[in-house]
């Protein structure tokens, strides 16, 4: 069958089976291999990308549910050279080590952050809740979601005050 999709901004349409996984035609079949794999069964939430604005486990869809509409990857977060904040916290505060997780942990906190812009502390774990990482405690995770809500609070108060 065929699919046609938009991701990071792009149209892709391509010949694919139907059983095919949103995680495996974003890795196999585009070559977007920020988008992990890991367990196949709704549990880690390395696979995590945004459908239409919303965090999804592209392992739990179907490439072909995926047909007419956007998807976002990690790929997609920064602004050309620039990273997108939440990445950025994440440098700051060592919010990863072998960075397996990183990608679905990035779009999810990215998403939290769009819709709280300050988020608690108990905020953040829930939201990640239905991630696991082996590597960090959680602990330096949760201060670089706060380190971006702090920084892109700061930037929009500078920008307010370059504007008046
Ligand atoms: S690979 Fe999708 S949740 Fe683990
Ligand atoms: S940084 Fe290694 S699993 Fe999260």
């Amino acid at each position: 069958m065929q699919v046609t999709m938009t991701v990071n901004g792009t149209e892709y349409t391509r010949e694919i089976e139907g059983r095919m996984l949103l995680v495996h035609f974003l890795r196999d079949v585009l070559g977007l291999t920020g988008t992990h794999w890991g367990c196949d069964t709704s549990n880690c939430g390395v696979c995590v990308v945004w459908l239409d604005g919303e965090p999804v486990k592209s392992c739990t869809v179907l490439a072909a549910m995926a047909g007419g509409h956007e998807v976002r990857t990690v790929e997609g977060l920064a602004n050309g050279a620039e990273l997108d904040p939440i990445q950025e916290g994440f440098r700051q505060c060592h919010g990863l080590q072998c960075g397996f997780c990183t990608p679905g942990m990035l779009m999810t906190c990215r998403a939290l952050l769009d819709r709280n812009p300050d988020p608690t502390e108990g905020e953040i774990r829930e939201a990640i809740s239905g991630q696991i990482c082996r590597c960090t405690g959680y602990s330096s995770i949760i201060r670089s979601v706060r380190w971006a809500a702090v920084h892109e609070a700061n930037a929009a108060k500078e920008e307010e005050v370059a504007q008046a």
